[in-house]
């Protein structure tokens, strides 16, 4: 091996060094949204229980919501039951959903519907039966 060639693979290896650490900076950068999670099942139906894992466990009724800040940029998994019924789906996912102000989740009897504005939804998770 040639010192030449030697000097341009430690260029290399000191050039992706640079580019991780400048991607690691990006992603520290890059604002962890607020999560809001909302109850719209039908009226006078039995409240669901939405364990967000590794952050809380809350029992919604119809028409009440949670809200809390992503602190890790990493994937929340998340499931609720409802009566009989699971739904599971991330929270938080940072692929689709870092950089984002804030992500809806929005409780249905048809299953939780995701969203970035509160007013376009999206069908996430499905119920099954336990
Ligand atoms: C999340 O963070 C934002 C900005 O710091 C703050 O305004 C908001 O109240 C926080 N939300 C919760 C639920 O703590």
């Amino acid at each position: 091996m040639t010192k030449m060639s030697l000097f341009a693979i430690s260029h290399f290896f000191a050039l992706c060094f640079c580019l991780i650490s400048i991607a690691a900076i990006a992603e520290q950068d890059s604002k962890l949204p607020e999560i809001q999670i909302s109850s719209a099942l039908p009226k006078d139906s039995e409240p669901t229980e939405v364990h967000v894992i590794g952050e809380v466990v809350i029992v919604l009724k119809t028409n009440q919501d949670y809200k809390w800040n992503i602190t890790k940029n990493e994937i929340t998994y998340s499931f609720a039951v409802w009566g009989n019924l699971i739904a599971d789906w991330y929270a938080f996912e940072p692929r689709s959903d870092a950089g984002h102000e804030t992500i809806f989740w929005s409780i249905r009897k048809e299953g939780v519907f995701h969203s970035f504005d509160n007013s376009k939804w999206e069908l996430k998770a499905e119920w099954f039966r336990e």
